[in-house]
């Protein structure tokens, strides 16, 4: 395959050459294993993404496609690359500037392009673009996994004018697709409410997902989208692009239908350039964050194991490696501790079976006690009267117990009610001439400035320092920036909502050249913060603080799309009427933990957990490490069902769900499986019985592969057994 892969790269850079030397005209198919996304110039030299979609057999035949197409485009330029504006282009830019000589005209034209290989699988495209008449430069950056079929797409943009430049936008990628129609599944939501779809069939015109928040971005809209082309895809079948921005904060994706007859979408993405205008210096770089996509026509399904795949491999921090169970003592004690509690959880934490003790929020402040959500932010010292040992003590404690210690920090935040507040009132972004607004009781510390970065950073670092064995943060963000205004940037006041987040990246770098490998969750009020810019340094992510496992089936599902299950926290806790089974059921769907009194348990329900953990050993490889796959939609029918299967699908394990309380609900029918090998025989076992409850799959029976993924097994779902988990294990 290798060999096969070079010899098309090189085919196309000799097709590339040799249409550049006859016709002046250049094209650059940018492949993956299945994908290719086509650039061609045209005979002005403006670069334009004329395909995407499925490899053509013969490379050769990418240079015919633009001929094709009659879009009736007077501009000439609709389908650029990287729409620049204030030249021919009347369509929604990707980039707006205003020269150093005031002129807010740009035009983009291709100079060169060059392919590096990073690895076997790993290739990075860019391509040169010039503004003729000003010496103005965009690098169009395209990284690709070729096995993924994943590409991050970002630029590069610069100049060399006599004075600053001031960026108006600059769109990280400028897709054009073309298709009989585009379909936009978006999400909204809110605390407890995130990854809520609406999937529509887009209308001329322009549509607009972004955020404006700051920080905790994602609160009411994430950047992940997906756009079916011809019709609305399904699991298995359709022409489906999934993609989401690699950025923590402000972002903007314009889905743009271009007018008959051409009906193009422009997509264009990026950081949200509402009042962020950027003023570039002659020489600096302005590196934009990416769009990460991957295109599949064999439906959503395909897409997100792609996705899944790559994140795994590429994005998370030990993204293939191995994860801790918790018991978390947020829900359980909220701020209301002491050492003697904490004592308990500690052997708690033990006697349920699980790796790591959480310590949530409300452990630190002095002179403002952190015992509710208005005081004690910033100062990250412990608090004397609830740990007059320490941490160190704690940590000590967990490994008498044979557990590990974990600990919640919110290192970007202050409440008023604070010392730091007191001492360091420059480091707030507030805007001084108006009442301050909180969010959540508390203000946005201004990480543009190097010494708040330095702070934040030494909040994990002395935290790690004094206690070498901690081994888990929980790195929360409840709050989103109000009166932005930052008292270190001064005249650079619209650069605060980028230069946030690079200051927040700069910060979580240093951490992670410090710390590898411990495990990090990243929190922020619940999903407010999932994005794959953040995640590169994060082991897992909080979903949601709705963790009734009803509602999570969903918020799971709808996550399931972008990110891979090793990276999803599911915690068990009281919230919701469902019995314990059904709890532990649903977190295991991901990176299991537990956020419940453990004392309270009964006998029977501690039985269940810990053997649940047991099964969970036999099973967590296949749900971290291995493919998803959606088997039936909790949106439409009595039950949501899911399976994982490991490469060698030599093991799977099924989850099905009861979602619907109407009478006579459940599954009517065999779920039929998939991605098993046809050819091997599996053993099938409910596994996670309840004490003193009989499976209700017989547990006793081989099918083949062929059985299951053509005829399925009815997991017998009803108000009676209202969650079942199947695991399957090939014979040899
Ligand atoms: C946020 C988090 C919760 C918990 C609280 C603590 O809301 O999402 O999980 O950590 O903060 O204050």
């Amino acid at each position: 395959m290798k060999k096969t892969y070079l010899t098309r790269l090189l085919t196309i850079c000799l097709v590339a050459a040799g249409l550049f030397v006859k016709a002046q005209i250049v094209t650059i198919p940018v492949e993956t294993q299945h994908n290719a996304l086509v650039l061609q110039t045209d005979a002005q030299k403006n670069l334009k993404m004329v395909y995407f979609g499925a490899k053509l057999n013969d490379a050769q035949e990418y240079a015919q496609i633009a001929k094709m197409y009659n879009p009736n485009d007077d501009s000439g330029v609709l389908d650029d690359a990287y729409t620049p504006s204030g030249s021919a282009n009347l369509a929604e830019p990707a980039i707006t500037v205003t020269h150093a000589d005031g002129s807010k005209s740009l035009d983009l034209h291709y100079i060169s392009h060059n392919v590096s290989k990073i690895d076997d699988n790993v290739s990075l495209l860019t391509v040169i673009l010039k503004d003729p008449a000003y010496p103005f430069e965009v690098k169009l950056c395209y990284k690709t996994f070729f096995k993924e079929d994943v590409t991050e797409q970002w630029s590069v943009i610069i100049h060399n004018e006599k004075g600053v430049v001031t960026l108006n936008k600059f769109a990280s990628a400028n897709l054009n697709l073309k298709a009989d129609g585009f379909w936009l599944k978006q999400y909204h939501g809110n605390w407890a409410l995130e990854m809520r779809p609406e999937e529509s069939k887009l209308t001329h015109g322009i549509k607009t997902i972004d955020s404006k928040l700051g920080t905790r971005a994602n609160l009411y809209q994430p950047s992940m989208f997906t756009v079916s082309m011809d019709k609305p895809a399904t699991e298995d079948e359709g022409k489906v692009l999934l993609g989401a921005m690699e950025w923590s904060g402000n972002f903007r994706e314009d889905f743009e239908l271009s007018p008959e007859p051409s009906n193009y979408l422009r997509l264009i993405a990026g950081i949200n350039n509402a009042a962020a205008e950027y003023h570039l210096k002659p020489g600096q770089e302005f590196v934009t964050p990416a769009l990460v996509y991957t295109y599949s026509s064999r439906g959503t399904g395909d897409a997100s194991r792609n996705m899944h795949r790559w994140a795994r491999k590429y994005k998370l921090v030990d993204g293939e490696g191995q994860r801790l169970t918790l018991l978390n003592n947020w829900e359980a004690t909220y701020f209301d501790f002491n050492e003697t509690k904490l004592a308990q959880l500690l052997k708690d934490t033990k006697k349920l079976g699980t790796d790591l003790f959480l310590l949530d929020d409300g452990w630190f402040g002095n002179s403002h006690p952190r015992n509710a959500d208005n005081a004690g932010l910033g100062d990250w010292q412990e608090n004397k009267l609830k740990l007059p040992n320490g941490i160190g003590w704690l940590v000590k404690e967990a490994q008498a117990n044979g557990v590990k210690f974990g600990i919640w920090i919110e290192p970007e935040m202050v409440n008023p009610a604070s010392d730091l507040y007191k001492t360091h009132p420059d480091w707030i972004i507030k805007e001084s001439g108006r009442p301050e607004k909180y969010f959540r009781n508390q203000l946005v510390l201004d990480l543009t400035n190097p010494k708040v970065q330095d702070f934040v950073f030494g909040v994990v670092d002395n935290l790690f320092t004094k206690n070498p064995d901690l081994a888990y943060i929980k790195w929360d963000c409840n709050a989103v920036i109000y009166n932005a205004h930052s008292q270190y940037l001064k005249k650079d006041q619209s650069h605060l909502y980028t230069d946030y987040v690079r200051g927040l990246y700069k910060v979580l770098d240093r951490v992670r050249a410090k710390y590898p490998k411990v495990p990090l969750m990243l929190c922020s009020g619940g999903g407010g913060r999932v994005d794959y810019g953040a995640l590169k340094y994060f082991t897992e992510y909080w979903p949601s603080d709705n963790t009734d496992p009803l509602e999570r089936i969903f918020i799971q599902w709808e996550y399931s799309y972008f990110f891979p299950a090793i990276a999803s926290s599911n915690h068990v806790t009281d919230w919701g009427r469902q019995p314990i089974k059904f709890r532990v059921d649903v977190a295991m769907m991901g990176k299991i933990g537990f956020d419940i009194v453990v004392s309270k348990l009964s006998e029977k329900e501690l039985a269940f957990c810990r053997q649940a953990l047991t099964n969970y050993d036999g099973v967590k490889d296949v749900i971290w490490h291995g493919d998803q796959y959606r088997l039936q939609n909790p949106w439409t029918n009595d039950a949501a069902s899911l399976m994982y299967v490991n490469d060698a699908r030599s093991k799977a394990v099924v989850f099905n769900y009861l979602v619907n309380n109407r009478y006579g609900a459940g599954t009517k029918v065999p779920i039929r499986f998939k991605g098993l090998d046809a050819q091997k025989k599996y053993s099938v076992k409910e596994i996670n019985l309840y004490p003193g409850s009989k499976p209700v799959v017989d547990n006793n029976l081989v099918y083949t592969g062929d059985f299951l993924m053509n005829v399925g097994i009815n997991p017998q779902i009803s108000a009676y057994h209202t969650s079942v988990v199947m695991q399957l294990d090939a014979m040899n």
